[in-house]
């Protein structure tokens, strides 16, 4: 049959959900040499954006040999055709390509790291802004994006924390859920990663050793990938660490019994950056052919960028290692999702003039006010009603467009952010903005900190408001940015305190993708903002939160440590035999440090005040909690409302917290809601000593509450039949 026969075979419809008839797969599967069936299962980086530790540089003499499938860090119409038109004129079978690039907060208009929308508790912005994100992408060629990120993270000095939605696997399943529809429902096919307990590596640092109980595997860092599966998700990228000893990019276990046969995933697992190359480096294969035959038999269909299938492979058929049975299974799965692409009925369908559509700043611009999380509030400082005549702003973040994108900003263009500066300007027109960045984020020279420091002063002294913009470089975040100290970078905390020793009231913006340790200015600060990375509308954002125009309603989705000894840090802790208590020396604390953290899961200040009253519960299961939440402040206000269960006796010890609900309400001056959650029988289920689900009849405690903290939780006994 003449290959466009079979590509025609091919063709399926246009949306996602279809996928070729396998009859059909199989027909070209057989038709294709052994090289080009590697070269299915390769997918190399274009280098628009370097995202790993090799490049592939030009990569056209490959395409035309037919030993490329898909190609990565590329986009842009034209660049996208003219790749596509080398792999389908000018091959033998024309096989058409899939293009993916990293789309995590954003293609080119730039939302706030994952982890500052995680803050939103938000499923409905989350997905609205994955949308925007695959129609911005689409429009520029883009096919699959490596994307949502979600690995559950507790510990801060892990810099991809800022990647992914935070310490909680309730929110990261909500998260995972909202995403996979968004970026799926406009086209745009997803791939959760990194599959999984990624963010348990050892110490903090990024590639890291993975030991953690089977029992934490289950109930933390599997259930936002079921969902995200179960969401419908075509493709899966698995991590680049081991997990107990085996590389996950080797784990049968995982990624074919765990993914595929227990959760019936049929799509496309796409390895890591040289990942397959690397399971040598983590000793369990002797060379690129073992290393080969373990990824594709524990179920890694595409090796990105290592080149070991396409040279390891063969090898690996000689000495029996693989069969050719399991290299077609891999490459019919990688034409089957070309297929449900719509690649074969128009491999050109991305790559064609395209009317774009008007980016959508508007939304970054909400999304980045969503994401800012109100810290500390002394005296409402916040909002500033009133335009200041004499503004000091000051801090080495106050005008870092590029930074304000944060890591991972695919497409995003530093020169179509704004920054705080130019934001101020413009909502303060007639204000006299004194701009000092006075020190750089990092390093700088003793005699150029000294005049900083001065003109840091001087501007303070001068002015009636005084903002502080530090934190960290978008580079100190994100992969391979683990820091073992998590306090200001360079000589920031030297600016910050002389700022205030002026006595100035001053308002700390802090920008950052990770909980930064800076106990002293908590409390010395008028107030303190987490800013995060806001993305391209940071600068208005934050200007729409300080002027009262947006009111904050953001809350922590990890809990912030005092200090670094504290870490890992959650708040979803079982209890221990000798919990805390600072009046028994033989109980579980530190001899010079609190337990509580510096803020709580969930934390987050509002600029009005509200109450929770009437908490009551009713039911055996389901069962319905519900309380009565007013705004006593006097200006309107978004609350966030949590639910957390308890068995308090069970056969397995379980966390005092864990949250099974989460909902926004928001109130005008004086109004009071009911707020009620209803939790089926199945929501009280806890794994048991086989890690199997079950419902132990009983009495639970559930917590209602504005945050984690315990001091601030209305408990109600209620009894599951
Ligand atoms: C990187 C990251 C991964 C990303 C991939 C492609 O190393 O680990 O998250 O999707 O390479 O850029």
């Amino acid at each position: 049959m003449r290959r466009r026969t079979f590509l025609g075979l091919l063709a399926a419809g246009a949306g996602l959900t279809r996928i070729a008839p396998a009859a059909d797969t199989a027909l070209l599967v057989a038709e294709m040499t052994l090289e080009e069936k590697l070269g299915q299962l390769a997918m190399l980086s274009a280098d628009y954006a370097v995202t790993g530790p090799t490049v592939a540089g030009d990569v056209s003499g490959e395409l035309r040999a037919g030993r490329v499938g898909s190609l990565f860090n590329l986009w842009g119409r034209e660049a996208i055709r003219a790749a596509q038109r080398i792999a389908v004129e000018e091959t033998r079978l024309g096989i058409p390509l899939f293009f993916a690039l990293d789309i995590l907060h954003g293609f080119r208009t730039i939302f706030p790291i994952p982890l500052a929308e995680a803050a939103a508790f938000d499923p409905a912005l989350w997905e609205e802004t994955a949308r925007a994100a695959a129609v911005e992408a689409i429009a520029a060629g883009v096919d699959l994006t490596f994307a949502p990120m979600l690995d559950v993270a507790r510990d801060p000095r892990w810099g991809r924390i800022a990647e992914g939605p935070g310490e909680d696997p309730c929110v990261a399943d909500r998260f995972a859920t909202a995403k996979v529809r968004g970026y799926q429902g406009s086209g745009l096919a997803a791939t959760p990663k990194h599959f999984a307990a990624y963010g348990a590596s050892a110490a903090g640092r990024d590639y890291a050793a993975v030991d953690i109980s089977e029992r934490a595997l289950a109930e933390i860092y599997l259930p936002p990938f079921r969902a995200a599966i179960d969401a419908g998700a075509l493709a899966l990228m698995p991590a680049f660490t081991d997990l107990a000893g085996v590389p996950l990019t080797a784990n049968r276990a995982l990624l074919t019994d765990t993914l595929r046969t227990d959760w019936g995933f049929d799509g496309v697992v796409i390895s890591d950056y040289n990942a397959i190359a690397e399971l040598t480096r983590h000793g369990v294969a002797a060379d690129t052919a073992e290393a080969a035959a373990l990824a594709l038999r524990a179920g890694v269909d595409i090796d990105m960028m290592s080149r070991a299938y396409r040279d390891g492979l063969p090898v690996a058929l000689d000495r029996g290692l693989v069969t050719l049975a399991e290299i077609d299974t891999a490459v019919a799965r990688v034409l089957a999702l070309k297929a449900r692409l719509g690649l074969f009925a128009d491999p050109f369908r991305r790559a064609g003039p395209v009317e774009p559509a008007p980016p959508p700043r508007a939304l970054a611009r909400a999304a980045a006010a969503r994401g800012l999380t109100l810290l500390t509030n002394r005296g409402d400082t916040l909002p500033i009603e009133t335009p200041p005549a004499r503004l000091a702003l000051i801090g080495p973040l106050a005008d870092a467009p590029a930074d304000m994108l944060g890591p991972w900003a695919g497409a995003g263009r530093p020169d179509e952010a704004v920054a705080l500066l130019p934001a101020l300007r413009d909502v303060w027109p007639d204000a006299r903005i004194d701009h000092v960045p006075a020190v750089p984020i990092a390093g700088g020279e003793p005699a150029r900190i000294e005049a900083g420091l001065a003109a840091a002063v001087a501007a303070a002294t001068r002015a009636d408001h005084v903002l502080l913009c530090l934190g960290e470089a978008a580079s100190m975040s994100g992969e391979a940015a683990s820091r073992a100290h998590l306090s200001l970078p360079g000589q920031q905390q030297a600016l910050a305190d002389a700022v205030l020793a002026t006595g100035k009231p001053v308002v700390l913006l802090l920008f950052s993708g990770r909980p930064l340790i800076l106990p002293d200015l908590f409390d010395r600060a008028a107030a303190t903002v987490a800013c995060w990375f806001p993305g391209s509308e940071a600068g208005p954002g934050i200007a729409d939160l300080l002027t009262g125009r947006v009111a904050p309603s953001a809350r922590l989705p990890v809990t912030w440590p005092r200090a670094e000894g504290q870490i890992p840090i959650a708040y979803a802790a079982r209890p221990g035999g000798r919990p805390e208590n600072r009046n028994d020396h033989y109980t579980s604390k530190y001899i010079d440090l609190p337990n509580s953290p510096q803020f709580a899961f969930g934390h987050g200040l509002s600029t009005t005040s509200f109450t929770m009253t009437d908490p009551a519960a009713e039911g055996t299961g389901p069962i319905t909690a519900r309380t009565t939440v007013a705004n006593a402040g006097r200006r309107a206000g978004t609350a966030t409302v949590f639910l957390f269960l308890h068995d308090p006796v069970s056969i397995i010890s379980r966390p005092t917290l864990e949250l099974r609900r989460f909902t926004q309400v928001t109130l005008a001056p004086g109004e009071r809601r009911e707020v009620a959650f209803t939790l089926a029988r199945d929501d009280f289920a806890a794994l048991d000593a086989a890690l199997r689900p079950a419902v132990e009849p009983g009495a639970f405690d559930l917590h209602l509450g504005f945050s984690a903290d315990p001091a601030a939780l209305r408990t109600i006994r209620v009894t599951v039949a």
